[in-house]
């Protein structure tokens, strides 16, 4: 049987939690990445747990690498990753930020996305299952706010990655 794998970050709690859940209770096997972990999706079977921090993004790689080690590619319908995780932080005017707070989360939001494609690409390239990417954006990525300005650039820059990477893959 043909069984669908889905590579979700920020299952811990909210959006990534619930669709976690959903996607558990249609049978599909789930590999969740967060710092913290949801007591709600542990109780799966198919639910393998990654705690890991996405502000590590030179750590991804090898993330990436042991998660592909417990799924059987050629016996798989869909591989899929949903890059989810996100960080709202800093809600301030942007000289009320400080290098480290813009870092951070810029790295959680975009570069960790950014990494994970990546390497989930490298990963699956010959292998003839189905693979998809689904990036987790939002409307504060099309428009101005005040105080959102690292959030704000950040899901603006997913946005364009998505579509950059979509050009690039959409042959394969
Ligand atoms: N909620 C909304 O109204 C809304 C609206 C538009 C777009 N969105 C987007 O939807 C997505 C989910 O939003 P949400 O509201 O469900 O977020 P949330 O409740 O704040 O959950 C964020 C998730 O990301 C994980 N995360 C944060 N920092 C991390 C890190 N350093 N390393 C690993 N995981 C990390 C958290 O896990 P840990 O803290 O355990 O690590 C948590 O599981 C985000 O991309 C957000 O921008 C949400």
């Amino acid at each position: 049987m043909n069984i669908s794998h889905f590579i979700i970050t920020g299952t811990s709690r909210g959006i990534g939690e619930q669709l976690a859940r959903m996607l558990l209770e249609n049978g599909n096997f789930v590999y969740g990445i967060s710092r913290g972990d949801s007591n709600v999706l542990n109780k799966y079977e198919n639910y393998i747990h990654f705690n890991f921090d996405l502000s590590d993004v030179l750590g991804i790689e090898h993330l990436l690498s042991k998660i592909f080690d417990q799924i059987n590619i050629n016996n798989t319908g869909l591989i899929c990753l949903i890059n989810n995780a996100a960080m709202l932080e800093p809600l301030k005017s942007i000289d009320q930020c400080n290098a480290e707070e813009i870092n951070k989360s810029l790295q959680i939001s975009l570069i960790a996305p950014m990494v994970l494609s990546s390497c989930f690409i490298k990963q699956t390239d010959n292998v003839q299952t189905r693979r998809k990417i689904i990036n987790i954006s939002s409307g504060s990525g099309t428009f101005p706010a005040p105080a959102m300005s690292v959030y704000s650039t950040a899901k603006a820059g997913i946005n364009m990655f998505t579509q950059c990477v979509g050009a690039e893959q959409s042959k394969r």
